[in-house]
């Protein structure tokens, strides 16, 4: 199958963005184990990062005519402010995970809430760059019984 990440705004500065609270891992790195992870286990792994929304929301309509099968998105900011992305997804109707690398739960108020979580097939957060990795693991899983 094809599973597409999508990283949304800022996460292009992963490693030296706020180290104490999303890690020293690089996205490039964190890019690099999902597509191991992906050739181990035969899936065909896709990425983009953008901190435009119009670019990720472009990225998704293009999924549908691709056929991508599955896709893991940390919409960053975008999670509490972005109608739009969240009516991109639920349009080409492919299934998706939310994740994030910190506990959105334990910050801002304002983290709380996201556009994206009640149309997820799941959402993990709080675990770093681990948070990837597992919601890839959680993909394989949901690809399997979808098969
Ligand atoms: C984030 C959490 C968001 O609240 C924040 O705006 C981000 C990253 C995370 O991965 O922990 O940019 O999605």
């Amino acid at each position: 199958s094809t599973i597409l990440v999508l990283h949304g705004p800022n996460l292009n500065l992963l490693g030296t963005r706020e180290p104490d609270i999303y890690g020293a891992d690089t996205l490039e790195s964190i890019n690099q184990r999902l597509t191991a992870l992906c050739i181990d286990a035969g899936h065909h792994l896709q990425v983009l990062q953008s901190n435009a929304e119009y670019e990720l929301i472009n990225r998704i309509h293009d999924a549908r005519q691709e056929g991508v099968n599955f896709i893991l998105i940390n919409p960053a900011a975008f999670t509490h402010t972005s109608v739009a992305l969240r009516d991109a997804l639920a349009a080409v109707a492919i299934p998706f995970i939310e994740l994030h690398l910190s506990n959105v739960h334990s910050r801002e108020a304002f983290r709380r809430h996201s556009y994206f979580s009640d149309i997820a097939a799941g959402v993990i957060c709080g675990f770093g760059a681990l948070s990837y990795e597992l919601a890839l693991q959680a993909a394989f899983a949901q690809l399997k019984t979808s098969e």
